[in-house]
Order: structure tokens, then C-alpha cells, then sequence
């Protein structure tokens, strides 16, 4: 089931999330809705307190190419362990902040440990946009978005222009 997704500013997505320390069905569905809702969007990724779910879970698939079998992860409390010098620009967007792109750099590879849906631990090396699009969704879980990279000037601008949309969004909706 897909499940709105909040726009920038909202207080919820400057929060620090909470790890989860029981698994249950309604985390396990939260997950699903969450990368039914990604995929619905289209994104490739997807973080709890987006759907405003202030937890440690994330989900991606950053399989692009045509004919590519998917790749769906839900992971909870996803954590970055390693993460190379070497750097790596991407143009990155946000699902919370739809139609605005920005170069971020960022380590070109991370090692990501996480727990899966049957409480397995997982530890997996991330390369390319895997990297990038990890880190970012990580970042919200502390509450930190993509723009908080960006000089102060355009990210005012790019919150100035979100407030204005949301009240647009609204005054459509009343
Ligand atoms: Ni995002």
C-alpha cells in the first residue's frame, strides 16, 4: 500500500530517528509500503521518516538498466562501517524535495551493515550510485537532507520555492 510521501520543510524528516530494536509484521509492512511507494513515485530510494516513520529504516533499488531483474532492500537501521577517500559527484534529488537536483560529493564507496526483514544481518560493499543513494537515505535518519550539502544561499532558495509549493499543494487540496 503506498503511502504519502512529506514534503521539505517538515519538522519530521530534521528529526534523529530511532533504531528498531524489535522486528514486527507492522515494521515488516511499513518496508513493503514504503518500496511500493518508491517505486510508485519513481525513486530509488526511500526513508522511514519521509513516510513519517521516525525509525532506522530505509529501502532501495538503484537498478536502472532496461531488462535488469530489480533489486529491492529493506533495511533496518542501515549503518555506513567503512567509507573509501576517493570521492564520487552525483546529481542527486530527493522524493522529499521533487524537482530540485544538485552535485553532492561523496565517498565513491561505503561498506553498509544492516539487519533484514527476518533479523539476518547483512555486510555489503556499495560502489557507484548504490553509494551515493545509500548515504543519502542514511543521511535521513539523522535528520539530514541532500540540500544541507549545498551553500546556504541555494538552499534557502530551494526551501523558499518548496514552502511555496506545499501552499500552493494546499490551497488545491482545500
Ligand atoms: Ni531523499
Amino acid at each position: 500500500m503506498k503511502r504519502p510521501i512529506l514534503l521539505h520543510p517538515d519538522p519530521r524528516l530534521k528529526k534523529l530517528c530511532t533504531p528498531v530494536t524489535d522486528m514486527t509484521d507492522e515494521l515488516r509492512s511499513l518496508g513493503d509500503d514504503m518500496l511500493a511507494t518508491m517505486y510508485d513515485a519513481p525513486g530509488i530510494g526511500l526513508a522511514a521518516p519521509q513516510v513519517g516513520v521516525l525509525e532506522r529504516l530505509i529501502v532501495l533499488d538503484c537498478v536502472k538498466a532496461e531488462g535488469e531483474a530489480p533489486r529491492p532492500l529493506i533495511m533496518f537501521n542501515p549503518e555506513i562501517i567503512a567509507s573509501s577517500e576517493e570521492t564520487n559527484v552525483y546529481e542527486e534529488g530527493c522524493l522529499s524535495i521533487p524537482e530540485h537536483f544538485a552535485d553532492v560529493t561523496r565517498p565513491a564507496e561505503v561498506q553498509v551493515r544492516w539487519i533484514d526483514r527476518d533479523g539476518k544481518e547483512h555486510t555489503e560493499e556499495m560502489g557507484g550510485l548504490w553509494a551515493t543513494c545509500v548515504q543519502h537515505e542514511i543521511d535521513h535518519l539523522d535528520g539530514k537532507l541532500f540540500i544541507d550539502y549545498l551553500k546556504p544561499l541555494r538552499r534557502q532558495m530551494i526551501t523558499r520555492k518548496m514552502t511555496k509549493l506545499k501552499r500552493e499543494l494546499a490551497r488545491e487540496k482545500s
